[in-house]
């Protein structure tokens, strides 16, 4: 469902989650601010067409990063983000598998998924806890946002974001109804407009697994992990080792 949901929305994603990233991006970064990165890299789980892994190279400017994402449309975005910019093309190993079979290193500073976790069903939940678990060094973190809601409501029809790009305006909207006790299904409506009038609409559906904070405190404590709220007003959180 996650395949074909991104097949299709791609363009759209990649144009409208920018505004999400100017209130995270400073979170995420002040979050990674006393990071020692010299255990391992930094994994950027998820990463789209690389707004996470951008923030991740300016915060953390020795540290060798690989972004995994298997979507081929964003991870042709976010090539073109590393092959414009020498650093992040220095630095920045992009993997087109999932998180659960892409070969990591031994070690790892830093994971961070962010807008992703509700992607992963709970038996994925728990193999990237056996990943911070087994990979993530002493002093090493990972970094995540639950986005609302974190339980199975119905979310009424809300503007995400309109973003103009020459003499178009680029707009999504979202709304969600319970498909499960633990589940949403997202009803995206996103369209291309000019002028006010619309040159194209799509509507696309996908199922997200929905989380409480204190829930998930529970399931990464049964892996030694210890969840933390690092940044309430965007939802931010640290996982580290006990
Ligand atoms: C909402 S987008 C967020 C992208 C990026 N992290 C950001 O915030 O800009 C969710 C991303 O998760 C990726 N994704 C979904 N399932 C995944 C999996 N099993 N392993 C790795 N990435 C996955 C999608 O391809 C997509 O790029």
């Amino acid at each position: 469902m996650t395949e074909d949901f991104y097949h299709r929305t791609a363009e759209y994603v990649a144009v409208l989650l920018r505004q999400a990233w100017r209130a995270l991006g400073p979170a995420l970064a002040d979050a990674l601010s006393d990071l020692d990165t010299s255990g391992g890299p930094v994994v950027d789980i998820g990463a789209g067409t690389g707004l996470g892994t951008a923030v991740l190279a300016a915060a953390l400017p020795d540290a060798d990063i690989i972004a995994i994402e298997p979507n081929p449309a964003l991870r042709t975005a976010l090539l073109a983000r590393c092959v414009e910019d020498d650093d992040l093309a220095r630095r920045v190993t992009v993997l087109g598998t999932d998180a659960h079979s892409a070969p990591l290193p031994d070690r790892l500073s830093a994971v961070i998924a962010m807008n992703v976790l509700g992607h992963f069903d709970p038996g994925e939940r728990r193999a990237l806890w056996e990943i911070l678990d087994g990979r993530l060094i002493p002093g090493g973190r990972a970094l995540l946002n639950l986005q609302p809601p974190t339980t199975a409501v119905t979310v009424p029809t809300t503007p995400m974001a309109r973003v103009r790009i020459g003499g178009l305006e680029y707009f999504g909207a979202a709304a969600a109804e319970p498909a499960g006790p633990d589940t949403i299904t997202w009803r995206m409506t996103y369209r291309v407009e000019r002028q006010g009038d619309v040159v194209t609409e799509l509507t696309a559906s996908d199922l997200w697994h929905v989380i409480t904070a204190s829930a998930l405190a529970d399931e990464v404590a049964e892996y030694g992990l210890r969840l933390a709220v690092t940044d309430p007003e965007h939802e931010l959180y640290a996982i580290t080792r006990v």
